[in-house]
Parts: structure tokens; C-alpha cells; sequence
């Protein structure tokens, strides 16, 4: 028996699948980090939709506490419902309580402050579902402020609406309105967190031989947190002469991405914009079932499929795991296993470009393990799998 305090492995971490077809995926990407034998306990954590309904937390305290003794962490994907619909799911004894649902990776990145939201999106050779082949950016997305520090107010509370008079003539056409009858969510940027954000990505550009990173932004019409975020983008930009850096405001970049793709490198942006970016760049290179992401803190680092539960496909395994499996890779590399994270990369790539195991997404029938399996043959035998 394994002394207390004893690690089982050379790495402690985290795994919560949670919801839906977030199970699925991460069994498959099991198989395939058992394949390249990392060295690690991985540790089962509560978390998801039947916690809130029996427990009224779907991020339960014993796994907040979990997350504070591990190296890193893999999380599936999590259920999440409105308001009242999460109300009424909650067991009997829990209703009427006043317990607020709040998304238990939006609670995850403001409790561990990981604030980088780094999302890899290339396009593998061989993918049916590239929108150009050889797409290769990586969107930096600030992770714990703007919209999504929730700061929210619905109805509108008289003493907010009083002093929003006071302070601020653009407020005057809703001034009269009923407190039931508008919302305020307050999109707050800070210099901090602006400004360690534009420096990830720059330091990110500068390790990976990167050529460009470009700001993305509205600061021409959000002109005080916009505003702020460019003021301190382009300090930080100063810094690094090295790397080209050019900005774009959010709206035009979602058409310059579509159209010209390999004019981008690197993208850093606020969260809501950096939220949407992100998507965009992920389906031009396959869509849900590939794109991977990483929320990284000072300690903790959580990395994810970016897809939800999908409950209509959950429980029949037609997920793709791609995004999971490239997720521990991006795992892998953090914790500095970049031999073996390069080894799950070559096999995942070629896996895709033989193209003889594709899941539904892709035009295939094979199921969640089956893709999660080939990867895992693929990394014990590198060149059998390249043969096409
Ligand atoms: N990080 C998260 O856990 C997260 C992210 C987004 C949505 N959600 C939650 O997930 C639930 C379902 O949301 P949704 O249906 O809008 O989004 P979703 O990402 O779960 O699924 C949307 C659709 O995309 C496709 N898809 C998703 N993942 C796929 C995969 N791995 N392989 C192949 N196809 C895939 C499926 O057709 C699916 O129906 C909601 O409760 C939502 O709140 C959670």
C-alpha cells in the first residue's frame, strides 16, 4: 500500500468528464494517453448536471478542492440550462431556495484565475472538413473579465438606473424604462488583465517561431474597455519588435478569417470576442469535433474539448474525441511532456490523413472508442498508421 502523500504517479490529474457525450470522449482519450504511458493518477472529480440537481452545485466543493491538489486537469463537457429550467430540475427539498445556476468552468476560470484561453486551430492534413488545408492559428482569449465577469443586473436596480443618470448622457433613452424591462451586464477590462493576456500571446509567438499576432478588438465603438484593452495591447506589443503585430476590429476579422486565413498567425482578443474568434477559427479547421483548448492559470491548467454535452448524441457514441485527444495534447505539452505530446499529435494526424477510421462529423461510421482506439494503435505503431 502506497504510503500517504505518496504520488502514484509522476503527475496527479484531474479527471472530470461530466456531462453527456463528455464522458464518451474522455474515455476515448484515456485509451490513448494510457497508449503513450504517461505517468500519471488521474483522479475522478464530481462535476456536471446531476450535481446540481441532487446536490444544488454542479461544481461541488470537494472538487474545487481537488482541482488545488493536482498538476493539471481534463474536463469533458457539462450540461447547463436557463434559469428556470435549472430551478425545476432541482430535487424537491432544493427548490425554492433561491440557488442560482452558475456554468461551472465560467466559476473554474474565475476561481483559479485562469485567465489564458489558448485555442490551437490547424487544419490536419486529409480532413474532409477543412475549410483550406494548412490553416494554422492560435487564438488567445482573455478568460475571466469582460462580459463574463458577471456583473449583471436583471431587472435593473433603481439605485444603478439613478446613478447611470447622473453619470453617463447615453444612458438618457432608458432612463424611463421599468427596472422589469431592460438588462445591464457590465463588460469590465482591466489593465492587468489585458495586459497579461497580450503578453501570453506574444511570449507564445516568440517560443513557437510565430510570425504575427494581431489584436482584435472594438475599440472604435467600445471605446473605455476596448479602448483600454488596445492602449495596453500595444505597450506589451513594444516589447517584442520581433513579432509583427498588427489590430482588427472583431467584425471585419471574422470576414478577413473566412476569406484569407493564411494572413493570421496569432490572435489575442477580450473574452466575448475571443469566445466567438475562437469558434470561427475552429470550424474552419473541422468544427466542434476539433476544437481543443486550454485554461491556463499561474498553477492550474484545465484543458477541454471546446463542444458541450450534446445530449442528443450522448449515451450512442458518435462523438468525435479528436478535440479531447488533441486537448491532452496541449495537456502534455504544458506539463513540459513534449516528446510524448508530440508523439499523440503525429498519431492523431495520421490517423486523419489515412482517413480509414472517421467519425459521423467526418463522414464516417466509426464510433467515439473506435477513433480513440486507431490513435492509441496509431501511437504504439507510427508507421503501419501512416500507411494510407
Ligand atoms: N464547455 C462546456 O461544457 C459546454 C460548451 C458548450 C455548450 N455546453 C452545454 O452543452 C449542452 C448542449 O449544447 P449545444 O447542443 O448547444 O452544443 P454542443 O457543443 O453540445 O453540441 C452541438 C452540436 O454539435 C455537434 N457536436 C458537438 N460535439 C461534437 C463532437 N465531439 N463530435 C461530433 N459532433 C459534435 C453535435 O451535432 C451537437 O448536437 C448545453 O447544455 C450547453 O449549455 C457546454
Amino acid at each position: 500500500m502506497r504510503a500517504e502523500g505518496t504520488p502514484m504517479g509522476k503527475y496527479r490529474i484531474a479527471w472530470l468528464p461530466g456531462d453527456g457525450i463528455g464522458v464518451e470522449v474522455m474515455d476515448a482519450t484515456r485509451v490513448v494517453l494510457d497508449a503513450l504511458e504517461l505517468d500519471a493518477e488521474y483522479v475522478h472529480g464530481d462535476i456536471g448536471w446531476e450535481f446540481w440537481c441532487r446536490e444544488g452545485d454542479a461544481f461541488p466543493q470537494r472538487t474545487v478542492d481537488l482541482l488545488k491538489r493536482v498538476d493539471a486537469a481534463m474536463f469533458g463537457a457539462i450540461t447547463s440550462k436557463p434559469v428556470k429550467a435549472a430551478e425545476a430540475e432541482l430535487v424537491p427539498e432544493l427548490r425554492g431556495k433561491g440557488l442560482v445556476y452558475r456554468s461551472p468552468i465560467v466559476r473554474m476560470r474565475q476561481l483559479f484565475d485562469l485567465y489564458v484561453c489558448l485555442r490551437p486551430c490547424k487544419a490536419y492534413a486529409g480532413n474532409p472538413l477543412n475549410h483550406r488545408e494548412g490553416i494554422d492559428l492560435v487564438v488567445f482569449r482573455e478568460n475571466t473579465e469582460d462580459l463574463y465577469a458577471g456583473v449583471e443586473f436583471a431587472p435593473v436596480p433603481k439605485e444603478l438606473s439613478e446613478t447611470l443618470v447622473k453619470l453617463s448622457k447615453p444612458f438618457a433613452p432608458f432612463a424611463a424604462l421599468a427596472s422589469d424591462q431592460y438588462a445591464v451586464s457590465c463588460k469590465i477590462n482591466t489593465k492587468k488583465g489585458s495586459e497579461r493576456i497580450v503578453r501570453a500571446a506574444f511570449e507564445f509567438a516568440k517560443t513557437h517561431g510565430r510570425k504575427k499576432v494581431t489584436l482584435v478588438h472594438k475599440a472604435n465603438v467600445v471605446r473605455a474597455s476596448d479602448g483600454l484593452f488596445l492602449e495596453e495591447a500595444k505597450k506589451v506589443a513594444a516589447e517584442y519588435p520581433r513579432v509583427a503585430c498588427d489590430d482588427a476590429n472583431v467584425d471585419a476579422i471574422g470576414m478577413w478569417l473566412l476569406k484569407n486565413p493564411f494572413s493570421y498567425d496569432v490572435l489575442v482578443a477580450p473574452n466575448l470576442y475571443g469566445d466567438i474568434i475562437s469558434d470561427l477559427c475552429a470550424q474552419m479547421v473541422g468544427g466542434l469535433g476539433f476544437g481543443c483548448s486550454g485554461n491556463i492559470g499561474g498553477k492550474l491548467a484545465v484543458f477541454e474539448p471546446t463542444h458541450g454535452s450534446a445530449p442528443k448524441h450522448a449515451g450512442k457514441q458518435k462523438a468525435n474525441p479528436i478535440a479531447t485527444i488533441l486537448a491532452a495534447k496541449m495537456m502534455l505539452d504544458w506539463l513540459g511532456e513534449t516528446e510524448k505530446a508530440g508523439a499523440l499529435e503525429a498519431a492523431t494526424a495520421a490517423v486523419i490523413q489515412a482517413g480509414r477510421v472517421r467519425t459521423y462529423d467526418m463522414g464516417g461510421t466509426a464510433t467515439t472508442m473506435q477513433m480513440g482506439q486507431a490513435i492509441a494503435a496509431a501511437v504504439l505503431q507510427p508507421v503501419a498508421a501512416g500507411r494510407g
